[in-house]
């Protein structure tokens, strides 16, 4: 099925959900005429539907009226929305993308109670200005269709990888929470700006950009350890600032935070 044919229908709409229809809807992917969606608050429902000009159903009506669903309610609500979808019935050779965290794809079908295909994909919240980096992970049924049209939604609102399914605990920790943690360095470096006398704003950008440019150097290929050895020449500045980050374990404290987000994704796991 070609995109433009795919009738897309958001089981939950929140943060996320609105963030990957906002981004489908830039790129003029899939008509809003063609995408519906379903939440719990009415008022939020009547407000989403006014603000973004699309449509809000039931939830036997969005599994009739979709070609491919997407599963984005939170994990922890996963269970009473599945046991739903399952109830409701008519799911046979609809499309499912599921965004929950932790929630396997195993876990998924069993709930569902009928062959359906699956594909997970760890999303995050940069794709809400095109630089997302979602993570796909496909079950055992999807078909080469649903594959490279799973590819091409999340393709156009940031850079995709494929991983084994095993793999997107980490993978959630690193790319999914990940913008939580990098917000919180950069918000670090400007506070230190902040300490020494400039304005929030001024430091905050200053921050943002450093981030941003160096990230844009290890994108076009260059490799961390020879950057590292190119901006810290002995006995300078940024070898004075790495040795402290050493001493305080800065990257061991990263790894050890995208570890905790990985275990809490597993503790997840319906
Ligand atoms: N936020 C992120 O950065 C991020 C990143 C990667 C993955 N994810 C995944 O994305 C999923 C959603 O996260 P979120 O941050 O968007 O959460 P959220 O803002 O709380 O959205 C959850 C949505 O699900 C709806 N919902 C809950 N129970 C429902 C039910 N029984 N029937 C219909 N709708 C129901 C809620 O509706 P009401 O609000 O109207 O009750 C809400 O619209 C999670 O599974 C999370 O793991 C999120």
């Amino acid at each position: 099925m070609k995109a433009a044919n795919c009738r897309l229908g958001f089981v939950g709409f929140g943060h996320m959900a609105q963030i990957i229809f906002s981004a489908v809807d830039r790129s003029k992917l899939i008509s809003r005429s063609q995408i519906q969606f379903l939440r719990r608050d009415r008022a939020k429902m009547k407000e989403n539907e006014q603000r973004y000009k699309i449509t809000a159903t039931t939830l036997e009506t969005l599994v009739h009226n979709s070609d491919l669903l997407i599963l984005s309610v939170r994990p922890q609500q996963a269970n009473e929305v599945l046991d739903q979808l399952a109830a409701i019935g008519g799911l046979e050779g609809k499309w499912i993308v599921s965004i929950l965290a932790g929630v396997s794809i195993e876990a998924i079908a069993q709930r569902l109670k009928v062959p359906v295909q699956i594909i997970r994909v760890m999303p995050n919240i940069a794709s809400a200005v095109n630089e997302g980096m979602s993570i796909l992970s496909f079950g055992p049924r999807c078909c080469p269709e649903f594959q490279s049209l799973t590819h091409q939604l999340f393709g156009a609102m940031g850079e995709v990888s494929e991983l084994k399914e095993e793999l997107l605990d980490i993978a959630c920790g690193m790319a999914g929470s990940g913008p939580g943690f990098v917000i919180r360095m950069i918000d670090a470096v400007a506070q230190a700006g902040v300490k020494h006398g400039i304005d929030y704003s001024a430091s905050l950008k200053i921050a943002a950009q450093t981030f941003a440019g160096a990230a844009q150097l290890i994108q076009q290929g260059q490799m961390p350890d020879d950057l590292i050895a190119q901006i810290a020449t002995p006995n300078g500045t940024t070898q004075a600032g790495l040795d402290v980050m050493r001493q305080k374990g800065i990257s061991e404290g990263i790894e050890a935070a995208i570890e905790a987000s990985a275990l809490r994704s597993r503790e997840l796991r319906l």
